[in-house]
């Protein structure tokens, strides 16, 4: 299929290109042609119009030239010559020295043909060689990405592989002491707990995964930010409670309604929210923000805790990065991912006094 379609394309290419070059021949012949007929009807007494017209030669030439190199430049002036030569024999018959005059010019014909088709020849090398120099840019560009894609997902096993090494290992520990016919009940109850317990622990780790590895697309519609915001302090107030969060929503006026998939965004506001609430054991407020921005929209969500030390700041969206005891390191890396396919942008600052401020900004109509 795709041969086919290629050489259909190619066939097209070159049947255009073809029409193209005949007419502009067609064109510099036409020049001469006008130029010749104008020349043979201006009567010898209009010396003027027969300057005018023997200069108007070079036009054709030129244009000749500069497509067609100095082949066609000096094709031009041969026509041009041919066309002019017998002018000069009829009108001018007896006036030598005016009829020298026009042979030398006849003469710059070919001299103006070969000199404007050479810069020209050179010029259409250079442009080829910047193609060519371009074309193996971009190629390389694209290898680079390539490169990119396998060393992420090289890391990203690696990083699985890793965190799955652990729970197993506590699994396999624990079928180890329930297989023992002494093991007391108290203890077989206390370890089937920690088999749960990183079984459930798996589990959460490849649905995040799996979020990460084939997310779905967005499904766009039309949400207001305000409803978004809501939903995800319902979602997080039993956390926020526990830690003495309060929780608060500012909006600016005429907010624009935003072209998006509600419930990605509100899973990407709710990984932020709960991060921010998770960073601030002992309490603080938790502010939700949207305003307009750049044309688009910019929600903001700023806490009071621990914040992120500098050095990992250009860490926290990696994959599996989590200084948490029971983190996935994939909320920040989901977010990411689901902000960067509505054309959006993610970051996170420092706040001057205390916390993390983490900013999306999402165009209202992504392309
Ligand atoms: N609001 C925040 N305050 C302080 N640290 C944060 C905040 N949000 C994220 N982080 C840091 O970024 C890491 C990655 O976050 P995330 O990708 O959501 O994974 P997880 O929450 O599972 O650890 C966290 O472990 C934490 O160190
Ligand atoms: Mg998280």
């Amino acid at each position: 299929m795709g041969t086919v379609t290629e050489a259909y394309n190619k066939n097209g290419r070159v049947v255009s290109a073809d029409l193209r070059v005949r007419l502009r021949a067609a064109l510099v012949l036409a020049g001469i042609a006008g130029t010749s007929v104008g020349h043979y009807l201006t009567p010898p007494e209009h010396l003027l119009w027969h300057n005018v017209f023997q200069r108007l030669y070079y036009l054709p030439i030129v244009y000749a030239a500069i497509q067609f190199g100095v082949p066609g430049g000096l094709a031009a002036a041969a026509v041009s010559a041919v066309c002019y030569i017998p002018h000069i024999v009829l009108t001018w018959r007896g006036w030598q020295q005016y009829s020298a005059h026009q042979y030398a010019e006849i003469v710059l014909f070919f001299l103006v043909a070969a000199v404007t088709g050479a810069l020209a020849e050179r010029s259409r090398r250079r442009e080829q060689e910047l193609r060519r120099v371009y074309q193996e840019l971009e190629n390389s560009v694209e290898q680079l990405r390539r490169a990119d894609r396998l060393s992420a997902i090289g890391q990203l096993s690696a990083a699985l592989a890793h965190e799955i090494r652990n729970p197993l290992a506590a699994i396999e520990g624990a079928a180890e002491i329930l297989a023992r016919p002494a093991t007391p009940d108290e203890m077989r109850e206390e370890f089937l707990g920690i088999v749960r317990k990183e079984c459930l622990r798996l589990n959460r780790l490849l649905g995040r995964l799996l979020d990460f590895a084939r997310p779905r697309p967005p499904e766009r519609r039309p949400v207001e930010i305000a409803r978004i915001l809501e939903d995800v302090v319902g979602l997080s107030r039993h956390s926020a409670e526990k830690n003495g969060v309060r929780l608060r929503i500012e909006l600016a006026p005429g907010l624009p309604v935003v072209v998006a998939d509600p419930e990605q965004l509100t899973q990407v506001l709710l990984n932020l929210a709960i991060n921010a609430i998770q960073a601030m054991p002992q309490g603080g407020e938790l502010l939700l923000s949207a305003s307009r921005q750049n044309g688009g929209i910019a929600v903001q969500v700023r806490d009071e805790g621990e914040g992120v030390p500098p050095e990992h700041l250009d860490k926290i969206f990696d994959p599996f990065f989590t200084t948490k005891a029971d983190g996935t390191g994939l909320g920040l890396a989901v977010a990411q991912q689901i902000v960067t396919r509505h054309g959006g942008r993610i970051e996170a600052n420092r706040n001057p006094e205390r916390g993390m401020t983490f900013r999306i900004w999402l165009p209202v109509e992504p392309h």
